[in-house]
């Protein structure tokens, strides 16, 4: 097939340069969405005269019938079509010939591919969103079953102070919290239509982009056409957000693999959500966690090859930024698979509580807490700080722990002290006696549950 350029040249494109050029095989996903562009361009175009209200009618009855096809698969992309766009066009003019050859009037390719990937991308991040919603939501149940489960909570992934279980995952349930935000805020800044651009510079027609606009569900039109051409930021944003969300997902991950392990077995994986070994038997591999935390790399990566791509770029269109698309929908893909892997291998895990209490009663995570006890009986904090230090390290050189030291032994390390030093520094008291605002305290724990959930009923 002829190109539609054809008239100003006098040789035929390259094989290989047709091949190379060509973004048929990946931007044939948005073709919906250039479907509905068009559509509501040439009710555009006849509402304000600029063509005919029958070839408004043909365009959008042919427009129709091509979804349908492509749908039932009918249809398919095997055509040497330079990309989606042109592919629609010279597919409506072979069914219902001129009036599909007048839907080209007032736009240019080059407002198409930024009005379908704003499109594309608002539908994908509705997905997103929901699932990130279910991974909060799973988390705040997960938070709630397990509000009396201490645990070790680390610092340099030393013993530190105990925490809630609760409380350690409800830390997670407030970054995909902001992930989402940030989602949403790139959603509402990127809906605005760059329709009606025209390859650069506006055009000469009386077209109504509002009208456009409003029937494409946008918010506003963007003002500045070649501004409408060029942007990308939308891309640029939500990447940033998706390599945040990555981000989280892949922290989240590494401590599943950490917990699942032989070593701290603070829980057990599903069967369904585990990999076993080719040749070591008794092997339960946390493979999901591993890979979304190696997939994190992936989108980190989409994020660095637009920027990088855009970077050089004079305005208005160039070639390059056909690039965005495969970084763009590399990145929504992986999102929404780690996504929908996570959540569920976080409901199906068990939680090891025993295993985490046993955990938590070793490593002196309550030296803290006996320091505080002093201070509150008059000594100040540095000097508490240095005599609980000692103590450490002379439990740890008579293999024994705080809570077993003898009373002898704390009277003479301290007059300060009294027989309600052992249930000060139980582990219990530790989590229970913690009322800062944010802390692992259940009431603390409890107001977090309650901020998610009103977050989740929003
Ligand atoms: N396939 C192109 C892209 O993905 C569409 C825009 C082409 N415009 C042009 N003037 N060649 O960016």
């Amino acid at each position: 097939m002829d190109k539609m350029w054809a008239g100003r040249f006098q040789e035929k494109l390259n094989e290989l340069a047709d091949d190379f050029n060509t973004s048929l095989p990946f931007d044939c996903r948005m073709y919906k969405q250039d479907i509905e562009g068009s559509m509501a361009h040439a009710r555009m175009l006849a509402s304000k005269g600029i063509i005919s209200v029958e070839d408004s009618k043909l365009i959008t009855e042919g427009l129709g019938e091509i979804l349908d096809d492509i749908v039932s698969g009918k249809l398919n992309f095997n055509t040497d079509a330079e990309d989606i766009h042109m592919f629609i066009e010279s597919e409506l003019t072979r069914r219902i010939g001129d009036a599909g050859k007048r839907l080209h009037t007032a736009r240019s390719r080059n407002d198409q591919v930024a009005l379908d990937i704003r499109m594309y991308l608002r539908d994908e991040n509705k997905e997103i969103l929901t699932l990130i919603r279910k991974l909060i939501e799973t988390l705040r149940d997960k938070a709630q079953d397990n509000t009396d489960a201490i645990m070790p909570g680390y610092t340099h992934l030393q013993r530190a102070q105990p925490v809630t279980f609760a409380h350690h995952i409800l830390a997670y349930a407030m970054m995909f919290k902001r992930d989402y935000e940030r989602i949403d805020d790139a959603l509402k800044r990127m809906n605005s239509c760059p329709i009606g651009s025209c390859a650069l510079a506006g055009t000469t027609y009386d077209t109504d982009r509002y009208m456009e606009a409003e029937l494409l569900g946008f918010d506003s039109v963007m003002l500045n056409s070649m501004d409408g051409v060029s942007d990308r930021d939308f891309c640029l944003e939500l990447l940033s957000a998706y390599s945040i969300l990555m981000m989280h997902l892949s922290r989240f991950s590494e401590e599943v693999v950490l917990w699942s392990s032989w070593e701290f077995k603070f829980i057990e994986l599903s069967d369904s959500f585990s990999t076993g070994s080719s040749i070591m038997p008794q092997k339960k591999n946390p493979d999901m966690a591993e890979l979304i935390r190696g997939k994190c790399g992936r989108v980190y990566g989409d994020l660095v090859a637009l920027l990088t791509t855009l970077k050089g770029l004079p305005l208005a269109y160039n070639k390059d930024m056909q690039e965005d698309k495969e970084a763009i929908f590399d990145a929504v893909d992986t999102v929404k698979m780690c996504l929908s892997v996570f959540e569920p291998m976080l409901m199906t895990a068990t939680v090891l509580k025993d295993n985490m209490l046993k955990a938590a009663q070793k490593g002196f995570i309550n030296a803290t807490d006996m320091a505080d006890y002093l201070v509150k009986k008059g000594m100040p904090f540095r000097t508490a700080y240095k005599l609980t230090g000692e103590t450490v390290a002379y439990c740890i050189e008579n293999k024994t722990v705080l809570e077993d030291l003898p009373f002898e032994k704390y009277k003479e390390l301290s007059p300060l002290f009294e027989e309600d030093i052992y249930n000060e520094i139980s582990l219990k008291t530790c989590v229970e006696k913690r009322i800062s605002v944010g802390s692992t305290g259940p009431e603390s724990v409890k107001m977090q549950i309650e901020y998610i959930t009103e977050f989740l009923d929003d």
